[in-house]
Protein backbone atom coordinates (compact mmCIF):
# COMPACT_ATOMS: atom_id res chain seq x y z
CA UNK A 1 0.00 0.00 0.00
CA UNK A 2 0.75 3.58 -0.57
CA UNK A 3 2.99 5.50 1.95
CA UNK A 4 4.05 1.87 3.64
CA UNK A 5 7.89 0.84 3.95
CA UNK A 6 8.25 -1.55 1.19
CA UNK A 7 10.54 -4.95 2.62
CA UNK A 8 13.90 -5.33 1.87
CA UNK A 9 15.01 -8.04 -0.22
CA UNK A 10 16.48 -11.13 0.18
CA UNK A 11 19.74 -9.94 -1.79
CA UNK A 12 19.53 -6.55 0.31
CA UNK A 13 19.64 -8.30 4.16
CA UNK A 14 22.67 -10.75 2.48
CA UNK A 15 24.62 -7.48 1.72
CA UNK A 16 23.78 -6.26 5.28
CA UNK A 17 25.04 -9.56 6.82
CA UNK A 18 28.05 -8.78 4.52
CA UNK A 19 28.85 -5.18 5.17
CA UNK A 20 28.40 -6.07 9.21
CA UNK A 21 31.18 -9.01 8.65
CA UNK A 22 28.60 -11.86 9.59
CA UNK A 23 27.78 -13.49 6.47
CA UNK A 24 28.03 -16.99 6.92
CA UNK A 25 29.42 -19.25 4.16
CA UNK A 26 29.81 -23.50 4.68
CA UNK A 27 33.23 -25.09 4.71
CA UNK A 28 33.13 -28.07 2.45
CA UNK A 29 35.38 -31.01 4.70
CA UNK A 30 36.90 -33.78 2.23
CA UNK A 31 36.53 -36.94 3.99
CA UNK A 32 35.75 -38.20 7.36
CA UNK A 33 35.55 -35.55 10.89
CA UNK A 34 38.87 -36.67 12.02
CA UNK A 35 41.47 -34.58 13.53
CA UNK A 36 42.85 -33.68 10.66
CA UNK A 37 40.57 -33.00 7.54
CA UNK A 38 40.53 -31.44 3.97
CA UNK A 39 38.68 -27.82 4.01
CA UNK A 40 37.93 -26.59 0.69
CA UNK A 41 40.91 -28.75 -0.85
CA UNK A 42 43.80 -27.35 1.91
CA UNK A 43 45.27 -29.93 4.95
CA UNK A 44 44.66 -28.68 8.24
CA UNK A 45 43.98 -29.63 11.67
CA UNK A 46 40.56 -29.43 12.69
CA UNK A 47 40.65 -27.52 16.07
CA UNK A 48 36.51 -27.14 15.84
CA UNK A 49 34.57 -29.91 15.92
CA UNK A 50 32.20 -31.61 19.05
CA UNK A 51 33.73 -34.98 18.32
CA UNK A 52 35.76 -34.98 21.19
CA UNK A 53 36.94 -38.54 21.45
CA UNK A 54 37.30 -39.25 17.94
CA UNK A 55 34.18 -41.84 17.56
CA UNK A 56 32.69 -40.40 14.34
CA UNK A 57 35.20 -42.23 12.32
CA UNK A 58 35.48 -45.45 14.95
CA UNK A 59 35.42 -48.51 12.75
CA UNK A 60 33.81 -50.08 15.63
CA UNK A 61 30.30 -47.35 15.46
CA UNK A 62 30.84 -47.84 11.47
CA UNK A 63 30.44 -51.40 11.29
CA UNK A 64 27.65 -51.77 14.07
CA UNK A 65 26.09 -49.14 11.28
CA UNK A 66 26.20 -51.44 8.50
CA UNK A 67 25.02 -54.65 10.03
CA UNK A 68 22.23 -52.71 11.42
CA UNK A 69 21.46 -51.69 7.65
CA UNK A 70 21.84 -55.31 6.17
CA UNK A 71 19.60 -56.36 9.44
CA UNK A 72 16.91 -53.38 9.35
CA UNK A 73 17.30 -51.46 6.45
CA UNK A 74 17.92 -48.09 6.15
CA UNK A 75 14.69 -46.15 7.44
CA UNK A 76 12.52 -46.19 10.58
CA UNK A 77 9.33 -45.43 8.02
CA UNK A 78 7.77 -43.45 10.46
CA UNK A 79 6.81 -41.44 13.07
CA UNK A 80 7.55 -43.95 16.29
CA UNK A 81 3.90 -43.88 17.67
CA UNK A 82 2.83 -44.94 14.36
CA UNK A 83 5.09 -47.77 13.18
CA UNK A 84 8.21 -46.16 13.45
CA UNK A 85 8.68 -48.14 16.69
CA UNK A 86 11.93 -50.58 16.08
CA UNK A 87 13.99 -53.00 18.05
CA UNK A 88 17.09 -50.66 18.38
CA UNK A 89 15.01 -47.58 19.52
CA UNK A 90 14.06 -49.99 22.65
CA UNK A 91 17.47 -51.54 22.92
CA UNK A 92 19.09 -47.84 23.03
CA UNK A 93 16.81 -46.54 25.52
CA UNK A 94 17.51 -48.91 27.59
CA UNK A 95 20.99 -48.39 27.48
CA UNK A 96 21.02 -44.80 27.97
CA UNK A 97 18.60 -45.06 30.87
CA UNK A 98 21.24 -47.79 32.49
CA UNK A 99 23.94 -45.30 31.69
CA UNK A 100 22.19 -42.12 33.62
CA UNK A 101 20.42 -44.32 36.34
CA UNK A 102 17.27 -42.71 35.40
CA UNK A 103 13.86 -45.12 34.64
CA UNK A 104 13.65 -44.94 31.24
CA UNK A 105 14.78 -42.87 28.56
CA UNK A 106 13.75 -41.41 25.02
CA UNK A 107 15.61 -40.69 21.81
CA UNK A 108 15.07 -37.62 19.58
CA UNK A 109 16.32 -36.66 16.01
CA UNK A 110 18.41 -33.99 17.18
CA UNK A 111 19.37 -32.09 19.75
CA UNK A 112 17.41 -28.88 18.70
CA UNK A 113 14.18 -31.56 18.15
CA UNK A 114 14.99 -32.63 21.95
CA UNK A 115 14.80 -29.01 23.10
CA UNK A 116 11.85 -27.81 21.10
CA UNK A 117 9.84 -30.53 22.12
CA UNK A 118 10.66 -31.08 25.52
CA UNK A 119 10.20 -27.59 26.88
CA UNK A 120 6.75 -26.97 25.41
CA UNK A 121 5.68 -30.37 26.39
CA UNK A 122 6.74 -29.69 30.34
CA UNK A 123 5.31 -26.02 30.59
CA UNK A 124 2.77 -23.92 29.08
CA UNK A 125 0.78 -21.23 29.48
CA UNK A 126 0.42 -19.95 33.31
CA UNK A 127 3.71 -21.87 33.83
CA UNK A 128 7.50 -20.18 34.23
CA UNK A 129 10.70 -21.35 32.59
CA UNK A 130 13.99 -19.45 34.29
CA UNK A 131 16.78 -20.43 31.68
CA UNK A 132 20.22 -19.22 31.92
CA UNK A 133 21.13 -16.08 29.87
CA UNK A 134 23.51 -18.29 27.67
CA UNK A 135 21.79 -21.53 26.99
CA UNK A 136 21.74 -22.64 23.68
CA UNK A 137 19.42 -21.61 20.99
CA UNK A 138 17.43 -24.59 20.83
CA UNK A 139 16.47 -23.60 24.76
CA UNK A 140 15.63 -20.36 23.96
CA UNK A 141 13.16 -21.70 20.84
CA UNK A 142 11.66 -24.72 23.20
CA UNK A 143 11.08 -21.79 25.82
CA UNK A 144 9.40 -19.74 23.76
CA UNK A 145 7.42 -21.98 21.55
CA UNK A 146 6.02 -23.26 25.04
CA UNK A 147 4.00 -20.16 25.04
CA UNK A 148 5.04 -20.44 29.36
CA UNK A 149 6.59 -17.02 31.04
CA UNK A 150 10.32 -16.80 30.02
CA UNK A 151 12.84 -15.74 32.69
CA UNK A 152 16.48 -15.35 31.51
CA UNK A 153 18.62 -15.21 34.16
CA UNK A 154 22.19 -13.87 34.43
CA UNK A 155 24.64 -16.24 33.63
CA UNK A 156 25.47 -18.50 36.71
CA UNK A 157 24.37 -16.37 38.73
CA UNK A 158 22.50 -18.68 41.80
CA UNK A 159 21.88 -15.57 43.98
CA UNK A 160 19.72 -13.94 40.80
CA UNK A 161 17.67 -16.67 40.16
CA UNK A 162 16.86 -17.20 43.46
CA UNK A 163 15.43 -13.32 43.67
CA UNK A 164 13.59 -14.15 40.18
CA UNK A 165 11.85 -17.66 41.38
CA UNK A 166 10.80 -15.46 44.77
CA UNK A 167 9.21 -12.74 42.34
CA UNK A 168 7.97 -15.50 40.10
CA UNK A 169 5.39 -17.59 41.77
CA UNK A 170 2.82 -19.29 40.15
CA UNK A 171 -0.05 -22.02 40.41
CA UNK A 172 1.65 -23.71 37.51
CA UNK A 173 4.76 -25.33 36.84
CA UNK A 174 8.30 -23.83 37.32
CA UNK A 175 10.91 -25.21 35.21
CA UNK A 176 14.49 -24.31 35.76
CA UNK A 177 16.52 -25.44 32.51
CA UNK A 178 20.35 -24.88 31.86
CA UNK A 179 23.37 -25.86 29.53
CA UNK A 180 25.30 -28.00 31.74
CA UNK A 181 28.43 -27.27 29.74
CA UNK A 182 27.85 -23.97 27.92
CA UNK A 183 28.70 -24.38 24.16
CA UNK A 184 30.23 -21.29 23.52
CA UNK A 185 31.77 -20.54 26.65
CA UNK A 186 32.93 -23.70 27.91
CA UNK A 187 32.43 -23.63 31.41
CA UNK A 188 29.97 -25.19 33.61
CA UNK A 189 26.63 -24.45 35.23
CA UNK A 190 26.57 -24.62 38.96
CA UNK A 191 24.37 -27.99 39.19
CA UNK A 192 24.91 -28.29 42.94
CA UNK A 193 22.96 -24.67 43.59
CA UNK A 194 20.70 -25.24 41.16
CA UNK A 195 19.35 -28.52 42.47
CA UNK A 196 19.19 -27.01 46.14
CA UNK A 197 17.21 -23.93 44.60
CA UNK A 198 14.58 -26.37 42.53
CA UNK A 199 14.41 -28.21 46.25
CA UNK A 200 13.93 -25.22 48.04
CA UNK A 201 11.14 -23.36 45.49
CA UNK A 202 9.70 -26.67 44.23
CA UNK A 203 11.15 -26.40 40.40
CA UNK A 204 11.48 -29.07 38.17
CA UNK A 205 15.35 -29.08 37.35
CA UNK A 206 16.50 -29.59 33.26
CA UNK A 207 20.21 -30.24 32.52
CA UNK A 208 21.27 -30.21 28.45
CA UNK A 209 24.64 -32.18 28.84
CA UNK A 210 25.20 -31.42 24.53
CA UNK A 211 28.99 -31.06 25.40
CA UNK A 212 29.49 -33.44 28.64
CA UNK A 213 28.04 -36.45 27.64
CA UNK A 214 30.69 -38.97 26.95
CA UNK A 215 33.12 -36.89 28.15
CA UNK A 216 32.67 -35.56 31.90
CA UNK A 217 32.79 -37.30 35.04
CA UNK A 218 34.86 -40.43 36.01
CA UNK A 219 32.73 -42.49 33.64
CA UNK A 220 31.75 -39.99 31.00
CA UNK A 221 27.91 -39.39 32.77
CA UNK A 222 28.16 -35.95 32.35
CA UNK A 223 28.49 -32.62 34.54
CA UNK A 224 26.22 -34.09 36.46
CA UNK A 225 28.26 -36.72 37.35
CA UNK A 226 31.01 -34.88 38.07
CA UNK A 227 29.20 -31.92 40.27
CA UNK A 228 27.56 -35.56 42.12
CA UNK A 229 24.17 -34.60 41.38
CA UNK A 230 23.08 -37.25 38.70
CA UNK A 231 20.01 -37.89 41.04
CA UNK A 232 19.18 -34.54 41.43
CA UNK A 233 17.99 -34.21 37.98
CA UNK A 234 14.71 -34.18 36.60
CA UNK A 235 15.53 -34.33 33.14
CA UNK A 236 18.68 -34.84 31.65
CA UNK A 237 19.26 -34.37 28.21
CA UNK A 238 21.81 -35.31 25.78
CA UNK A 239 23.02 -35.20 22.53
CA UNK A 240 24.23 -38.29 20.56
CA UNK A 241 26.21 -36.04 17.70
CA UNK A 242 28.76 -34.52 19.48
CA UNK A 243 31.10 -37.11 21.98
CA UNK A 244 29.09 -40.16 21.12
CA UNK A 245 29.85 -39.59 17.08
CA UNK A 246 26.27 -40.65 16.04
CA UNK A 247 23.34 -38.59 15.30
CA UNK A 248 20.28 -37.25 17.70
CA UNK A 249 19.49 -36.56 21.30
CA UNK A 250 17.83 -38.52 24.46
CA UNK A 251 15.92 -37.36 27.46
CA UNK A 252 16.30 -39.65 30.28
CA UNK A 253 13.52 -39.32 33.33
CA UNK A 254 11.59 -40.84 35.55
CA UNK A 255 9.34 -43.79 33.78
CA UNK A 256 7.00 -41.03 34.67
CA UNK A 257 8.12 -38.38 32.78
CA UNK A 258 9.07 -39.98 29.90
CA UNK A 259 5.80 -41.31 29.16
CA UNK A 260 4.61 -38.11 29.12
CA UNK A 261 7.30 -36.80 27.28
CA UNK A 262 6.06 -39.86 24.30
CA UNK A 263 2.70 -38.65 24.57
CA UNK A 264 3.12 -34.74 24.38
CA UNK A 265 6.35 -33.63 22.74
CA UNK A 266 5.40 -32.86 19.12
CA UNK A 267 9.18 -33.24 17.86
CA UNK A 268 8.51 -36.41 19.30
CA UNK A 269 5.49 -37.71 18.19
CA UNK A 270 5.01 -35.74 14.66
CA UNK A 271 8.19 -36.41 12.72
CA UNK A 272 10.14 -39.88 11.50
CA UNK A 273 12.15 -41.16 14.09
CA UNK A 274 15.76 -42.15 13.59
CA UNK A 275 16.67 -44.65 11.38
CA UNK A 276 18.82 -48.22 12.04
CA UNK A 277 21.95 -47.19 11.20
CA UNK A 278 22.47 -44.06 13.64
CA UNK A 279 20.39 -46.21 16.25
CA UNK A 280 23.35 -48.58 15.95
CA UNK A 281 25.90 -46.50 15.91
CA UNK A 282 24.56 -44.85 19.15
CA UNK A 283 24.57 -48.05 20.97
CA UNK A 284 27.72 -48.88 20.00
CA UNK A 285 29.11 -45.87 21.38
CA UNK A 286 27.38 -45.77 24.64
CA UNK A 287 28.98 -48.70 25.22
CA UNK A 288 32.46 -47.84 24.30
CA UNK A 289 32.26 -44.38 26.49
CA UNK A 290 31.29 -46.63 29.27
CA UNK A 291 34.51 -48.69 28.87
CA UNK A 292 37.81 -48.94 30.09
CA UNK A 293 38.55 -47.20 26.56
CA UNK A 294 36.26 -44.63 27.03
CA UNK A 295 38.28 -43.77 30.14
CA UNK A 296 41.13 -43.69 28.30
CA UNK A 297 40.00 -41.64 25.79
CA UNK A 298 38.75 -39.35 28.13
CA UNK A 299 42.24 -39.19 29.93
CA UNK A 300 43.22 -38.39 26.30
CA UNK A 301 41.37 -35.36 26.10
CA UNK A 302 41.83 -33.97 29.01
CA UNK A 303 45.58 -34.13 29.16
CA UNK A 304 45.02 -32.58 25.49
CA UNK A 305 42.50 -29.35 26.91
CA UNK A 306 45.18 -28.81 29.72
CA UNK A 307 48.11 -28.48 27.68
CA UNK A 308 46.08 -26.70 24.97
CA UNK A 309 44.32 -24.17 27.60
CA UNK A 310 47.42 -23.71 30.34
CA UNK A 311 49.32 -22.91 27.36
CA UNK A 312 47.21 -19.72 25.71
CA UNK A 313 46.63 -18.52 28.61
CA UNK A 314 49.99 -18.49 29.88
CA UNK A 315 50.44 -16.86 26.41
CA UNK A 316 48.31 -13.93 27.25
CA UNK A 317 44.76 -15.21 25.71
CA UNK A 318 41.70 -15.10 27.70
CA UNK A 319 39.94 -18.26 27.43
CA UNK A 320 37.03 -16.66 28.64
CA UNK A 321 36.59 -19.18 31.82
CA UNK A 322 37.16 -22.45 29.98
CA UNK A 323 36.55 -25.51 32.05
CA UNK A 324 36.17 -28.13 29.85
CA UNK A 325 37.21 -29.13 26.47
CA UNK A 326 35.93 -26.46 24.50
CA UNK A 327 38.39 -23.57 25.31
CA UNK A 328 37.46 -20.14 23.03
CA UNK A 329 39.67 -17.66 22.70
CA UNK A 330 38.25 -14.14 22.81
CA UNK A 331 38.67 -11.65 20.11
CA UNK A 332 35.94 -9.21 20.44
CA UNK A 333 34.80 -7.82 16.91
CA UNK A 334 33.56 -10.12 14.17
CA UNK A 335 35.83 -8.53 11.31
CA UNK A 336 38.81 -9.17 13.10
CA UNK A 337 37.65 -12.68 14.69
CA UNK A 338 37.06 -13.45 11.01
CA UNK A 339 40.70 -12.35 9.93
CA UNK A 340 42.19 -15.00 12.59
CA UNK A 341 40.18 -17.80 11.48
CA UNK A 342 41.45 -17.01 7.86
CA UNK A 343 45.00 -16.35 8.54
CA UNK A 344 44.83 -19.58 10.65
CA UNK A 345 43.24 -21.83 7.83
CA UNK A 346 45.69 -20.33 5.46
CA UNK A 347 48.63 -21.92 7.72
CA UNK A 348 46.54 -25.28 8.36
CA UNK A 349 44.63 -24.41 11.62
CA UNK A 350 41.07 -24.70 11.50
CA UNK A 351 39.15 -22.99 13.96
CA UNK A 352 35.53 -20.99 13.67
CA UNK A 353 35.26 -18.09 14.37
CA UNK A 354 32.05 -17.52 16.40
CA UNK A 355 29.75 -14.21 15.95
CA UNK A 356 26.30 -12.72 17.01
CA UNK A 357 23.53 -13.89 17.23
CA UNK A 358 25.36 -16.68 18.48
CA UNK A 359 27.13 -14.52 20.63
CA UNK A 360 26.62 -11.25 21.94
CA UNK A 361 28.15 -8.43 19.93
CA UNK A 362 31.59 -7.37 21.00
CA UNK A 363 32.50 -10.90 22.42
CA UNK A 364 33.55 -12.63 19.33
CA UNK A 365 35.75 -15.13 20.07
CA UNK A 366 37.78 -18.46 17.84
CA UNK A 367 35.91 -21.41 19.62
CA UNK A 368 38.30 -23.54 19.76
CA UNK A 369 37.38 -28.05 20.68
CA UNK A 370 40.06 -30.39 21.48
CA UNK A 371 39.52 -34.10 20.67
CA UNK A 372 41.34 -36.75 22.56
CA UNK A 373 42.85 -38.29 18.98
CA UNK A 374 44.70 -34.48 18.57
CA UNK A 375 48.80 -35.31 18.58
CA UNK A 376 50.36 -32.80 20.93
CA UNK A 377 52.59 -32.04 18.09
CA UNK A 378 50.09 -30.71 15.98
CA UNK A 379 48.48 -29.20 18.87
CA UNK A 380 52.15 -27.35 20.03
CA UNK A 381 51.92 -26.34 16.09
CA UNK A 382 48.21 -24.94 16.42
CA UNK A 383 49.03 -22.83 19.64
CA UNK A 384 52.30 -21.25 17.84
CA UNK A 385 50.37 -19.82 15.45
CA UNK A 386 47.87 -18.80 17.35
CA UNK A 387 50.09 -17.05 19.38
CA UNK A 388 52.08 -15.71 15.88
CA UNK A 389 48.83 -14.22 14.32
CA UNK A 390 47.21 -12.94 18.07
CA UNK A 391 50.48 -10.74 18.99
CA UNK A 392 50.31 -9.53 15.18
CA UNK A 393 46.51 -8.51 15.11
CA UNK A 394 47.15 -7.33 18.40
CA UNK A 395 44.90 -9.80 20.35
CA UNK A 396 47.38 -10.65 23.47
C1 LIG B 1 23.95 -27.07 24.38
C2 LIG B 1 23.39 -27.60 23.11
N1 LIG B 1 22.15 -28.11 23.10
C3 LIG B 1 21.60 -28.60 21.98
C4 LIG B 1 22.28 -28.60 20.79
C5 LIG B 1 21.63 -29.12 19.55
O1 LIG B 1 22.01 -30.44 19.33
P1 LIG B 1 21.99 -31.06 17.87
O2 LIG B 1 23.20 -30.54 17.16
O3 LIG B 1 21.97 -32.53 18.07
O4 LIG B 1 20.71 -30.56 17.23
C6 LIG B 1 23.57 -28.08 20.74
C7 LIG B 1 24.31 -28.10 19.45
O5 LIG B 1 25.23 -27.47 19.17
C8 LIG B 1 24.14 -27.56 21.92
O6 LIG B 1 25.37 -27.03 21.91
Amino acid sequence: MKGEPVPKSFAEELEMLKAQGLHRRMRRIAGSQGSRVVVDGKEALLLCSNNYLGLADNPRLAEASMRAVERYGTSSGASRLVSGTMELHHLLEERIARFKGTGAALVFNSGYAANSGIIPALVGKGDVVFSDRLNHASIVDGSLLSRATMVRYPHNDTAALRRLLERHQTAGRRLIVTDGVFSMDGDMAPLRELAALKREFGALLMVDDAHGTGVLGATGRGSAELQGVMAEIDIHMGTLGKALGSFGAYAAASEEVIDYLANKARSFIFSTSLPPAVLAASLAAVDLIDSPEGAALRERLSRNTAFFRDGLRAAGFDTMGSETQIVPLFVGGAEETMAFTARLLEAGIFAQGIRPPTVPAGTCRLRCTLMATHGEEDLARAMALMVKIGKGMGVI
